[in-house]
């Protein structure tokens, strides 16, 4: 069955990338978040990056209107219904996302795909909330997502390989190069990254060097577009911090157990560039490092 309309959960630093790119393809795409003000604030995101386009002479004035009336925002799951596939980006959670699972199972039609932007719980896990294991994926795009060009495609035991070939049509039509992963903690980007992330971290906790250049070490030495504390900042710590629970969870090896400084830094509500303080301090221009991690 051809995919004529998209839902996204949450809009968030991911559902809001995702809701762009669907829009921008031409897909009427409804998107829920848990209250009107957090679905708006998504939406006015994009409207921010349309509007920035067209000021440069990169889109026209037709184009962002077009892309924004091709987004519904709704904390309704009820306007999902006639979605033909819906893709989750919301908190890293398996509890939460499996309630939400559940419920959506009982609104879309039965042909409707379920697809994950799971960074790392298991497709297989989450897909026991419904009964369609055989039509649920996972879609892994990478932040941010108008500008990146992967999305992992994620098969599990149970996937009709039929859902799998549309996937990886869909993902195209987005735009998007995909690669093809078996479902397992992290898939193939995260099980090499995040272990690279959390040793960034355990170098600055061990004084190996300070925030700026640990960062600068990696963007010179070996040409990253950002350092690796930046990254972090840019994915979200929460993000990371549920991230790395999981996968340790999972394999129990110490490269992906969350460093204490990160632990304290969530706690401390220090979540990165989206909360406006992380590894650096986002209320000065240019950000400055945050230097009361030096007592850390
Ligand atoms: N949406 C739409 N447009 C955006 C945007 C967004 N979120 N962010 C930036 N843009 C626009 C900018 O306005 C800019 O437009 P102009 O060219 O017209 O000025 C254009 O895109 C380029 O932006 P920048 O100048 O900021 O781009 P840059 O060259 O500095 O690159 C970057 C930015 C692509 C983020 C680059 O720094 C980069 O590649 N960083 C690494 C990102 C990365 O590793 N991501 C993966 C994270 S891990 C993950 O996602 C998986 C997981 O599960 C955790
Ligand atoms: P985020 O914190 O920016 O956004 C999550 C959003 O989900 C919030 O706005 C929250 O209000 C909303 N939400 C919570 N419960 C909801 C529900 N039941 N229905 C609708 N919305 C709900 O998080 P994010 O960084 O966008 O991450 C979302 C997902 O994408 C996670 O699974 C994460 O692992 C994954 N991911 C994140 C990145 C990254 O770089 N941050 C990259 C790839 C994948």
């Amino acid at each position: 069955m051809e995919i004529k309309k998209v839902g996204v959960l949450g809009a968030g630093l991911m559902g809001s990338g995702i809701a762009h790119i669907s829009a921008q393809a031409g897909y009427p795409t409804v998107v829920r978040e848990v209250t009107d003000e957090l679905a708006r604030k998504g939406l006015s995101k994009i409207d921010g990056f349309l509007a920035k386009a067209v000021e440069k002479g990169k889109a026209t004035a037709e184009d962002r209107a077009k892309v924004m009336s091709n987004l519904k925002p709704t904390t309704k799951l009820e306007d999902l219904a006639d979605c033909d596939v819906v893709i989750e980006a919301i908190v890293e959670d398996l509890s939460v996302k499996h309630e939400v699972f559940d419920a959506l199972d009982g609104i879309c039609g039965k042909h409707a795909i379920f697809a994950s932007n799971t960074s790392s719980l298991s497709i297989t896990e989450m897909m026991r909330a419904t009964r369609r294991p055989d039509r649920f994926i996972g879609l892994h795009f990478f932040n941010p997502v108008p500008l990146m060009k992967l999305v992992e495609v994620v098969r599990t035991v149970a996937t009709d390989p039929a859902v799998v070939a549309q996937a990886l049509d869909f993902a195209g039509k987005l735009g998007k190069t995909p690669i093809l992963a078996n479902d397992a903690s992290g898939f193939i980007v995260n099980r090499l990254l995040v272990p690279y992330l959390l040793d960034a971290i355990r170098a600055l906790e061990e004084g190996v060097g300070s925030i700026v250049d640990i960062d600068a070490g990696m963007k010179l030495g070996c040409n990253h577009p950002m350092g690796p504390l930046t990254l972090l900042d840019f994915v979200g710590l929460d993000t990371t911090y549920s991230i790395a629970n999981i996968m340790f969870d999972e394999f129990r090896e110490k490269r992906f157990a969350p460093p204490p400084l990160l632990k304290r830094m969530v706690l401390a509500g220090y979540l990165g560039k989206k909360s406006g303080m992380g590894f650096y301090d986002y209320s000065k221009e240019p950000p400055r490092p945050n230097d009361g991690l030096a007592g850390r």
